[in-house]
């Protein structure tokens, strides 16, 4: 399996351009399947996960081009609505497509996503919104079809603003015949981004963005271009590594007001910010300072997908701070591999309480889900010594060639292919 091996103790410094945003394209991606004709993304990352996104919608008899960054789909050929379990296995946000395949086929098939590292990853509130809106939702073995002969728009309250039930029902009521509100909406900055897009598509859908998003049916949509979102959780991970390093970093393509909450925490860390439009730049010439507590939760809050690689420059930090997860229960798998190389970390449920220390050593260690090996990553770069990163396919789901960018910001890292035994 391929390895990063990095040799730590570098200060970055340069400036790179962040990608576009993994989680507003996927979304995206599945909405394209309910305007017939040529739809061209623009800003799409080259992720693995996109690509396996781009391997179901030509399941499903679409055509798919990915360029440099961009995607071109061919959806009027499409002519199935049953989602492959083989390739349903690969991503869970496949599971974004039960929307848009219930708004354009009237059925769709697919398998019961499953757990992953992070947690149990439950779909119900997805399948309690479907069905609101006139689903029937038949389940047996870890198979589901749900079948309409014609969505309803409905008051629709989520138990949690979980951002792909969020999503998925925004979808399927595009097309519902009236009106849908969404009340306990998420609030992610994704979704507005789809809400843009599938109104650019000629929907009609205001409120994403807020708790509360209400949705008029239409009876069609058109094919279009649109530009997806910059990803701010690879922008806030690349925060970090200006941190950790204690180095100077300038990030461009970043949209500072999706990153309020982390900007924020960042700055109490002593962390230098200066933003100019869509430039941002990272210093911390300075022993960061421990930041008493940090609560994840729903946007516009601090963000889970930056809680590991936040924990790596607290690990670092003067001082003691807890850092507690509230929106996956199992998301503190990077803390053993973070204690390995030095970290002075104890959990207890929920909470993290971490006792900065003055530096990390490196080690070899396990990468067990997307953003868990992005903090590993992190830690390299900060230790002193060479870091040896495994299981760097989690990696690759979410970051574009990650040592190709932290290279170029003068980190000594390397992807270390083993040669196929024959
Ligand atoms: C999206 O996942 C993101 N993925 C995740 O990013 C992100 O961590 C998460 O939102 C929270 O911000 C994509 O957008 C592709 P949720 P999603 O539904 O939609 C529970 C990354 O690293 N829940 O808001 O799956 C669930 O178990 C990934 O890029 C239910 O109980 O997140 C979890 O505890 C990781 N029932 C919580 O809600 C449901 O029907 C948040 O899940 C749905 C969710």
């Amino acid at each position: 399996m391929e390895k990063l091996v990095i040799e730590g103790g570098k200060p970055l410094s340069g400036t790179i351009k962040i990608h576009g945003a993994k989680n507003a394209a996927l979304p995206i991606l599945a909405a394209s399947m309910m305007a017939p004709g040529t739809v061209t993304l623009v800003n799409v990352p080259d992720l693995s996960d996109i690509h396996v996104m781009l391997d179901i919608l030509r399941a499903l008899g679409c055509q798919a081009e990915q360029g440099t960054d961009t995607v071109r789909l061919n959806t009027s050929t499409a002519h199935s609505s049953h989602i492959p379990e083989s390739l349903m296995s690969q991503m869970r946000s496949s599971i974004f497509l039960m929307g848009p395949l219930l708004a354009r086929f009237g059925r769709v098939q697919v398998y019961q996503p499953g757990g992953c590292a992070i947690g149990e990853r439950k779909i119900d509130l997805h399948l309690k919104g479907l069905q609101a809106l006139g689903a029937e939702i038949e389940e047996s073995g870890n198979t589901i079809v749900c079948t309409t002969n014609g969505l309803k728009g409905t008051e629709i309250v989520l138990d949690y603003p979980s951002v792909g039930a969020t999503e998925n029902i925004m979808m399927a009521a595009c097309m519902a015949e009236g009106m849908t509100t969404i009340s306990n909406a998420a609030r992610e900055p994704e979704i507005q981004d789809l809400q843009n897009f599938l109104n650019v598509m000629g929907a009609e859908i205001i409120g994403a963005g807020t708790d509360t998003i209400t949705i008029k049916g239409v009876t069609s949509l058109t094919p279009c271009v649109y530009r997806v979102i910059p990803d701010r959780i690879v922008a806030g991970t690349f925060m970090v590594a200006a941190a950790v390093t204690k180095g100077n970093v300038t990030l461009e393509n970043v949209n500072p007001s999706h990153l309020t909450s982390v900007i924020h925490v960042l700055k109490r860390a002593g962390v230098q910010i200066t933003i100019d439009g869509d430039i941002m730049n990272v210093s911390c010439l300075t022993r960061p300072r421990a930041v008493e507590r940090i609560v994840t939760s729903p946007h516009p809050s601090f963000p889970t997908d930056l809680q590991s690689q936040i924990m790596v420059l607290l690990s670092l930090a003067d001082g003691v701070s807890i850092v507690k997860e509230t929106v996956f229960e199992g998301r503190f798998k990077h803390v053993d591999e973070l204690s390995r190389m030095g970290a002075d970390i104890r959990t207890d449920m929920n909470s993290a309480f971490i006792k900065g220390v003055h530096r990390l050593y490196g080690a070899t260690v396990e990468a067990t889900d997307l953003r868990a090996g992005a903090a590993l990553v992190l830690a390299g770069l900060a230790a002193h010594g060479t870091t040896v990163v495994e299981q760097i396919h989690h990696i690759d789901r979410g970051y574009e060639r990650i040592e190709k960018m932290l290279t170029h910001l003068g980190a000594q890292i390397h992807r270390f292919s083993p040669v196929p035994t024959e």
